[in-house]
């Protein structure tokens, strides 16, 4: 299936069973902004548990804050946002599009690159054992040509993103032949920055001074708070602040569902240390990170950094760990080496003393920062098309159909357990009920009566229920029930007393914090 297709069937299938439904659908919806329903939000309060409990409960030197939304205008200031936040955008004066320059050329690099990896793959087919890759990159005239094209642009690139020359990006783009993917044509406006700030008023004046900011990040609520939770919190370096929340930012290239919102939560944790340890903690932290997301169990494939070559105004390294969707490769995560760029700014802007004295070392000094900042959103729509399975199976009895199962990982799915009396009448219902009295403060139970038992499964299997049980007459007699595996649709007969143990291991979030 082509890929379009299958992220096409998630949307769809997400907004079908309660998982993300467009804002305000009733007026058509809001551009870029999404509702979670039902069971996505058990979904995604899921994952952000699992990430709080992976920073917050297995460091002890981590803690955790929930700062304001809206924060003092001098803060965007001192951050770098009110003159340093921009996209340079470009139109296409045919379609009408816009477009974000330097992810065009970012595309047209992917491409070549992309070109040069078929070639190889091709003559690994075609030479087999005997096959020697240095030699071939260096001496096949289509790979050398590619890479040659790739290396100049490249570096011109770089030097433009660093001169922050807009004029350079427009002729890289016209040098390229980069075409509008709507129109096909080459009709380029001039480049301008767009910044990325949404802002509103404070009270009823509508002054200059009283304007302020949607926190395009969350990490700033962090920052101000420093001194607070250093002094509060009698923390020593290293440590770190961790929080999720709400961001905003008025994208203007916003066409990838949750990929690209304009209101979307981030979790974000500020790591504090002693200058000149930072690269140290750098890699620390990379590594720690791409643990929790291979701790999903998704296959370690899935996952790759990316280190950036265009750098944000704050940082001095930077490093991305990208989830395979199934659109290709995307960010879900960011690391990032910001020095002490805004504990400093914040010095400077506030007038405050923003200083740590060091008793290890007898030093005073602004303590650096290294920082992973992962999109909740992102995630939850990686988890989600990690999970979305199409399969042919044989139907309890019935000729092979398809089935949509999402193979969620238990510990995250929106329901645990689902409990499903065989008919309303003889006593069934209430025996289903009292079975989720029992179970209900341990395990995400939903009771369902409705349609034939088949049919429960499949509505089950869509939404990611790891166990079903049927409770029927016999039930009534002996206290057992059907359970029904959601991966493998096996069934077997249990007592209900065995039930907490069969499911307490696989649901757990435990298990999942002990990969880690
Ligand atoms: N404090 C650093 C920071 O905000 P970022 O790379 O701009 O860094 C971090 O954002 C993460 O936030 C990204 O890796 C991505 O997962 C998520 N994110 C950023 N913009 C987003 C958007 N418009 N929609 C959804 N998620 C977004």
């Amino acid at each position: 299936m082509i890929k379009e297709d299958i992220f096409k069937k998630i949307i769809a299938h997400s907004k079908e069973y309660g998982f993300i439904f467009p804002s305000s659908e009733i007026y058509d919806g809001l551009s870029a902004v999404y509702d979670y329903g039902q069971n996505g939000t058990e979904l995604k309060n899921n994952i952000r548990r699992f990430w709080w409990e992976a920073m917050i409960r297995l460091n002890e030197n981590i803690v955790g804050i929930d700062a304001a939304i809206f924060m003092h205008p001098r803060t965007w200031e001192a951050s770098g946002h009110v003159s340093a936040f921009n996209d340079p955008l470009i139109d296409n004066k045919d379609s009408k599009k816009r477009y974000r320059a330097d992810q065009l050329i970012e595309e047209f690099l992917q491409k070549t690159e992309d070109k040069i990896q078929k070639e190889v793959e091709k003559a690994t087919g075609k030479f087999g054992a005997g096959f020697d890759e240095n030699i071939f990159r260096t001496t096949n005239p289509r790979v050398i040509e590619q890479q040659n094209k790739y290396d100049e642009i490249r570096k011109r690139y770089l030097k433009a993103l660093a001169d922050d020359d807009l004029k350079e990006f427009y002729r890289i783009i016209v040098d390229t032949g980069i075409v509008c993917p709507i129109s096909g044509s080459k009709n380029w406006t001039e480049i301008r920055k767009f910044n990325l700030m949404f802002s509103t008023q404070l009270g009823s004046v509508s002054e200059e001074a009283n304007t302020i900011y949607l926190r395009p990040e969350t990490a700033q609520g962090i920052f101000v708070n420093f001194l607070n939770v250093l002094k509060t919190g009698r923390m020593k370096i290293p440590f770190g602040i961790a929080q999720t929340g709400k961001a905003f930012r008025n994208e203007i290239v916003a066409r990838q569902f949750v990929l690209r919102m304009r209101e979307f939560e981030q979790m974000e944790m500020q790591f504090f240390i002693r200058p000149g340890t930072e690269m140290q903690w750098y890699e620390h932290w990379k590594e720690k990170r791409m643990k929790w997301h291979k701790a999903f169990g998704f296959g370690d494939e899935k996952f790759r950094f990316h280190d950036h070559d265009k750098l944000a105004h704050y940082a001095n390294a930077a490093s991305d760990i990208e989830f395979a969707f199934p659109i290709g490769f995307k960010e879900v995560e960011g690391i990032h080496s910001r020095t002490d760029f805004d504990l400093a700014n914040h010095e400077k802007y506030s007038g405050k003393k923003i200083q740590y004295f060091d008793p290890d070392t007898n030093e005073t000094y602004t303590p650096y920062v290294v920082e992973t900042s992962i999109g909740l959103d992102r995630m939850f729509f990686a988890v989600l098309s990690n999970a979305y399975t199409e399969e042919k199976v044989e139907w309890e009895g019935s000729a092979k159909e398809e089935r949509v199962v999402l193979k969620l990982p238990p510990a995250l799915s929106p329901v645990q357990l689902a409990v499903l009396p065989l008919t309303r009448k003889d006593g069934l219902p209430q025996k289903a009920r009292e079975i989720i009295d029992r179970l209900k403060y341990d395990f995400n139970c939903q009771y369902e009566e409705k349609d034939s038992i088949g049919r429960r499964y499949r509505r089950q299997d869509a939404i990611g229920t790891p166990f079903c049980i049927t409770i029927d007459h016999q039930s009534l007699a002996d206290d057992t029930v059907t359970i029904r595996y959601r991966d493998t649709m096996l069934q077997e007969r249990i007592s209900t007393d065995r039930l907490p143990e069969i499911m307490r291991d696989k649901v757990s979030m435990t298990e999942l914090l002990r990969k880690l």
